[in-house]
């Protein structure tokens, strides 16, 4: 397993231009939606945007408890600022909880204008592909690839939205991808790189 090149530098830190206290990148004004945003990095990109002013940010997740304790210390942290946080629970494998989501965020009048698909199924870890089960590989399939697709239609397809409003997706995926071969992480790895394939093409 060797992971190539793919750019010059590697950064293990941010930097001025990136940085979510430059100015030039300020999210005030903007509602940004992150799934799996209660934990894990997804907990960092939500605290990142705060950090950037959004004025609203909401993580969604299938656990309520867990969601109201990142609630709890995202408001602790950013007491004072005038971001507003929201917890949602949701299920991205789900069509029909998708589709509650959007429903709930359409009758709060909410416009979400940065999504991050961060939410991802890692399991199970299998030697080579054709030693899955089929159940297992489809569980991974229906997160990664098809929760990930649904999000993006709905985003890009919100009521709301105004004629020739820019929208921003924003997929964190994994150098997995690039790994060839990519032994003991297959449905990760196959499907988080599969969304660009899907959606790539059509994003405006
Ligand atoms: N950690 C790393 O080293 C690393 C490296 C490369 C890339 N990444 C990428 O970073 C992203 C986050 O990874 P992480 O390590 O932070 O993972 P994590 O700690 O396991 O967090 C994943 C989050 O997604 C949520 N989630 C999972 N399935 C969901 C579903 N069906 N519907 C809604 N929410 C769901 C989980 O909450 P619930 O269980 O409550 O739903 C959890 O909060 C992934 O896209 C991954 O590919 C991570």
């Amino acid at each position: 397993m060797s992971l190539p090149k793919l750019t010059p530098t590697y950064h293990k830190d941010t930097y001025p231009s990136i940085s979510s206290t430059n100015p030039s990148l300020t999210q005030a004004g903007k509602t940004i939606l992150i799934t799996g945003g209660g934990g894990g990095l997804g907990f960092e990109i939500a605290r990142s945007f705060a950090k950037a002013s959004a004025s609203r940010i909401i993580v969604v997740g299938r656990r309520a408890g867990f969601l109201d304790e990142a609630l709890v210390n995202l408001r602790k942290e950013f007491q004072g600022n005038t971001t507003e946080f929201i917890a949602h629970q949701a299920d991205i494998a789900s069509d029909a909880s998708i589709t509650s989501l959007w429903e709930f965020l359409h009758s709060q009048n909410i416009l979400v204008h940065v999504l991050v698909l961060n939410a991802a199924h890692f399991y199970p870890y299998a030697p080579d592909t054709l030693s899955m089960n089929k159940k297992d590989l489809m569980e991974a399939f229906d997160i990664n690839l098809g929760g990930n697709f649904l999000m993006s239609v709905n985003f890009d397809k919100q009521t709301l939205r105004p004629t020739g409003l820019k929208l921003h997706l924003v997929n964190i995926s994994t150098a997995g991808v690039h790994m060839h071969p990519s032994p003991n992480q297959n449905p990760y790895a196959h499907f988080e790189g599969c969304i660009y394939g899907v959606i790539g093409k059509d994003c405006r």
